[in-house]
């Protein structure tokens, strides 16, 4: 008898990477956890974890923490040159795209035979050409800035691993961010400094969100989209996936549908998001940037020195203070600056009792001007540079003897 029903493939289960900052791990652990995703492996700068096509779908959706999401195509023995090619040519690359398509290959890691990871990318690059030549006569272009698949070769002592880059370069990049000041904080971090913080935990028991220097607003924004469960990859336009053969726009559109609809619900009960800076282009800036990202009704940016900073008018919730001062990296005189973190000391120690605070800085000696004794200190890289979050909590038991 003739067959009446099409079998069904069964669904592939994928392993995926999720890079974070240095550090910043254990976080997107949790949060990819959280997310309902299957966890494998967990190291210093990412998080492993493995299923179907939705799961890598929704960590470019929803990870906050995450600074890139690669899914697994090879991982190989490569103890030499030799074997870095071979293995990158024995990929099935015509599954994955086509000769019309450019490509680029980043590459993280290290590896004894690798002396220039520049020439690592370029092994993979000709065994990518090279197969497509064999089979075809025609090779696809590579283009490092807009590429329209982005490959990531991860190097390890022995062996080689080669990521499709499903997110198409850097998460951090929501799309909300126009206008920034001088020295803005990457999205992905101040979404990890915030966790750190317990911010989401403040937040659902009524608690405010206050940032006396805010910038461009970073904090203030990255703070209301958790708060109001608001998918941090909802405003980005290109994804890594587009041009993949694999990608199933059936599954991506359901979950932007979801994650468009808990977007509505969740802003009405945002508690007080206030901001200040004393740069009134900056304060413009934030307000921009807030209304770009659909929270402008939601968040308060006002033009004010940092040593007039108080809670919220008729607001008995307490909350989360939190600011990345100039730390004199990259702007700020030393001694101006020690005045200014003292001034915010002071504040909080007049003003704040029974809430929360935190610093984000280069100089940790600066934050020692607060008269708090921190309740902890983590180190972060913002880009380059090495930080402090130093968190405090504000009572009188925790103030310096001045
Ligand atoms: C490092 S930036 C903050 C960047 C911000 N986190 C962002 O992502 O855009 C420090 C901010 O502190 C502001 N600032 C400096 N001194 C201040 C003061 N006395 N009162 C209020 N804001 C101040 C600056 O104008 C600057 O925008």
């Amino acid at each position: 008898m003739a067959k009446t029903q099409i079998e069904k493939k069964a669904p592939i289960k994928y392993q995926f990477f999720a890079l974070t900052p240095q550090g910043a791990g254990p976080i997107a652990e949790q949060e990819l956890l959280e997310l309902g995703l299957a966890v494998t492996h967990t190291e210093s700068s990412g998080v492993a974890f493995e299923g179907q096509l939705a799961a890598g779908y929704t960590a470019i959706l929803w990870s906050r923490v995450a600074s890139r999401v690669g899914l697994l195509l090879s991982r190989f023995e490569a103890a030499s040159d030799a074997m870095l090619y071979q293995g990158a040519m024995e990929i099935a690359w015509e599954e994955h795209f086509a000769v019309p398509n450019t490509f680029a290959v980043d590459v993280t890691g290290a590896a004894s035979f690798v002396l220039n990871t520049k020439y690592a990318a370029q092994r993979v690059k000709d065994a990518v050409a090279d197969r497509f030549r064999d089979r075809f006569g025609a090779r696809p272009s590579v283009d490092t800035k807009n590429p329209d698949i982005r490959l990531l070769l991860h190097l390890g002592p022995k062996n080689a691993s080669i990521y499709l880059d499903i997110s198409g370069g850097g998460l951090h990049q929501r799309g909300y961010r126009e206008h920034t000041g001088p020295a803005p904080l990457r999205e992905n971090l101040a979404a990890i400094i915030l966790l750190r913080c317990g911010w989401p935990q403040i937040a659902r028991r009524g608690g405010a969100l206050l940032d006396p220097m805010c910038g461009s607003g970073t904090l203030l924004i990255e703070g209301a989209m958790m708060a109001a469960d608001i998918a941090p990859g909802l405003f980005r336009k290109k994804h890594g996936f587009e041009c993949w053969k694999g990608h199933d726009l059936q599954i991506w559109e359901n979950l932007i549908n979801n994650a468009r609809s808990k977007a509505r619900e969740k802003k009405r009960s945002l508690p007080p998001i206030v901001g200040g800076d004393k740069d009134p282009a900056v304060v413009k800036a934030a307000m921009k940037n807030a209304f770009r990202a659909g929270l402008a009704d939601f968040i308060v940016v006002r033009c004010r020195d940092v040593s007039l900073l108080a809670p919220p008018k008729n607001h008995y919730a307490g909350g989360l203070v939190i600011s990345n001062p100039p730390y004199g990296e990259r702007m700020g005189q030393l001694e101006d600056l020690e005045k200014l973190y003292s001034d915010f000391g002071r504040a909080l120690r007049e003003k704040f009792n029974g809430w929360k605070a935190a610093v984000f800085t280069a100089n940790p000696s600066l934050a020692g001007r607060m008269g708090i004794n921190p309740a902890s200190r983590d180190e972060y890289y913002n880009g380059p540079i090495a930080c402090q979050l130093v968190q405090y909590a504000v009572s009188p038991a925790n103030f310096e003897k001045q």
